[in-house]
C-alpha cells in the first residue's frame, strides 16, 4: 500500500495541484486517500493508468457513480455496456459537432449581447458576468427552453447543490439535490412527447431542440421511459454547463496572467483554437472523475480490491513527462500532434459527448473578447475554485479595460 501524502482536500493542492501531482507521477502513481467515507479512494496520476481506467471496461466500471461515493442508484449512463449503448445513442445523436455548428451563431449573438451589458472601463467578472450566463444561454438553446422560462433562475442552484453534493459522503444526499432538477426535465419531456402525439399531422414542438428529440426517440419502437430520459437530460444540463464556463474563465486567466500571451492571440487569430486547446489540456474543467475496480486489480505496484474506487487524474495525465514534452509549461505555440493527445474530455465509452460544444464556446467567447476588448487586462486575483474538489474553475474572475476602440459588430 502506498504511503505518499496525498491529501486532494488540502488547501494547496486546490490552489495548485501541479507540484503535488507531479510528486505523484514520479514517487507514487497510485496513492491511496483514507480520509474519505469508509474506504477512501485511489488516484491514478500516470497517463497510461488513467487511459487503462477508462478504457478497460472489463475490470473497471462506472455503476457505482462518477464521483468519489457510492451510489446504489446509477442512473441509465452510469450502466456498463451493453445496457448503456441505447442511451449513449441518445447522447450522441444529439450532441455533436453538426450540433455545435448549428448552435454557433445564436451562441455568437449570446456572446455579443453579454458583453453589451458589461462596462468593461468599470470592470467587470469575466466568469459571473459572462462565463456563467454564455453556458446557462448555451444549455437553453440546445434543450429548448425559453429565456423567460419559470424555472431558468432556479438552474444555477441546482448545479451547485448537485456538484456539492457529489463530494457528500452521504450518497442519499445526492438523490434529493437531484428531485428538482429531474422533476423539471420530466414536466418538459413529458409536454413535449403529448404536444407531438396531439399535433395531429406533426405541427409539435421544434423537433431539433434536444429535449424534443429525447421525448420521441425510440427503442425497438417503444418510447424511452421518461424517467431515463430525464437522467440522462440532467447528464447533459450538469455535464455542460460549469465545465464550459470554466474554460472560458481558465482561458482568459491563463491568456491574462502573461500580457505576451494576449497579444500573440491578439495578432495571431489563429492561435485561437490551439490557445482553447492549450488550456483544456494545461487546466482541465474536470480534474477527474472516479470509476470502481470490478474485481481486485493491480494497478501500477499497487492492489485496488473489488469496488475500491479510484480517481483518474486527468490534470496530471494532461502533463505526464513520458506524453507531453515540457507538459508543466503553458504554452499554445506546442506540437500540434500533442494537442489533442489530452484527456480533459475522458477517453473510451464515456467520452464526452460535448466536447464539439464546448470548443466551440470556447473559441467563440474568446474571439469577441479580443475583438470588443483588446486591451482586456485582469484586475485582481482569481477569486477561490469552484468545488467540487474534482473540478477545476474560477468562482470569479475581475478584468477590465479601456473604452472599446472598435466598432460593435452588426
Ligand atoms: C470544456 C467543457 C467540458 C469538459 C471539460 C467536459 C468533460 C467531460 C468529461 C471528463 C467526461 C467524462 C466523464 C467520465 O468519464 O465519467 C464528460 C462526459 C460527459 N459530458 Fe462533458 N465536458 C464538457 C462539456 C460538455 C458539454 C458542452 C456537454 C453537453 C452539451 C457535456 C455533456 C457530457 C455528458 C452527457 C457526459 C456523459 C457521457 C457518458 O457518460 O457517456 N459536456 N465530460
Amino acid at each position: 500500500m502506498s504511503e505518499c501524502p496525498y491529501d486532494p482536500f488540502s488547501p494547496e493542492v486546490r490552489v495548485d495541484w501541479g507540484p503535488a501531482y507531479r510528486q505523484l507521477r514520479a514517487e507514487c502513481p497510485v496513492p491511496h486517500f483514507d480520509g474519505f467515507g469508509d474506504q477512501g479512494f485511489w488516484s491514478a496520476a500516470r497517463y497510461d493508468d488513467v487511459r487503462s481506467l477508462n478504457v478497460d471496461i472489463d475490470t473497471w466500471t462506472a455503476r457505482d457513480g462518477s464521483g468519489p461515493n457510492h451510489r446504489d442508484d446509477p442512473g441509465p449512463l452510469n450502466q456498463d455496456l451493453p445496457d448503456r449503448a441505447p442511451f449513449r445513442r441518445l447522447l450522441t445523436s444529439g450532441i455533436n459537432t453538426a450540433r455545435a455548428e448549428q448552435l454557433e451563431p445564436a451562441m455568437l449573438v449570446e456572446t455579443r449581447s453579454l458583453l453589451d451589458e458589461v462596462d468593461a472601463s468599470r470592470g467587470f467578472d469575466l466568469m459571473m458576468d459572462f462565463a456563467v450566463p454564455l453556458t446557462s444561454a448555451m444549455m437553453a438553446t440546445l434543450m429548448g427552453i425559453s429565456p423567460e422560462h419559470e424555472a431558468r433562475p432556479m438552474w444555477r442552484g441546482w448545479a451547485e447543490v448537485f456538484m456539492t453534493s457529489m463530494q457528500s459522503e452521504d450518497p442519499a444526499e445526492f438523490t434529493r439535490a437531484t428531485v428538482e432538477m429531474y422533476a423539471f426535465f420530466k414536466r418538459e419531456l413529458t409536454a413535449r412527447r403529448e404536444a407531438i402525439e396531439h399535433a395531429d399531422g406533426g405541427a409539435g414542438p421544434d423537433p431539433v431542440d434536444f429535449l424534443t428529440q429525447l421525448a420521441v426517440a425510440r427503442r425497438d419502437g417503444e418510447h424511452f421511459a421518461i424517467a431515463d430520459l430525464a437522467n440522462v437530460a440532467g447528464a447533459v444540463f450538469i455535464g455542460a454547463q460549469g465545465t464550459t464556463a470554466s474554460l472560458i474563465g481558465n482561458l482568459g486567466f491563463r491568456l491574462l496572467e502573461r500580457r505576451d500571451r494576449w497579444e500573440d492571440v491578439l495578432a495571431h487569430r489563429d492561435l485561437v483554437p490551439l490557445a482553447v486547446e492549450e488550456s483544456l489540456r494545461f487546466d482541465p474543467p474536470v480534474l477527474g472523475t472516479f470509476r470502481s475496480a470490478n474485481a481486485d486489480v493491480v494497478l501500477g505496484d499497487v492492489t485496488i480490491p473489488a469496488g475500491g474506487k479510484v480517481m483518474s487524474l486527468f490534470g496530471s495525465a494532461n502533463r505526464d513527462e513520458d506524453r507531453f514534452c515540457d507538459g508543466e509549461s503553458f504554452d499554445i505555440h506546442r506540437d500540434p500532434a500533442q494537442f489533442r493527445q489530452h484527456l480533459t474530455f475522458g477517453i473510451g465509452s464515456h467520452l464526452c459527448p460535448g466536447a464539439p460544444l464546448g470548443r466551440m464556446l470556447g473559441r467563440v467567447a474568446l474571439n469577441e473578447l479580443l475583438d470588443r476588448f483588446p486591451d482586456l487586462e485582469l484586475a485582481g486575483p482569481p477569486g477561490p475554485h469552484i468545488e467540487p474538489f474534482f473540478v477545476w474553475g474560477f468562482s470569479s474572475l475581475p478584468v477590465t479595460a479601456g473604452p472599446s476602440p472598435r466598432p460593435q459588430p452588426a
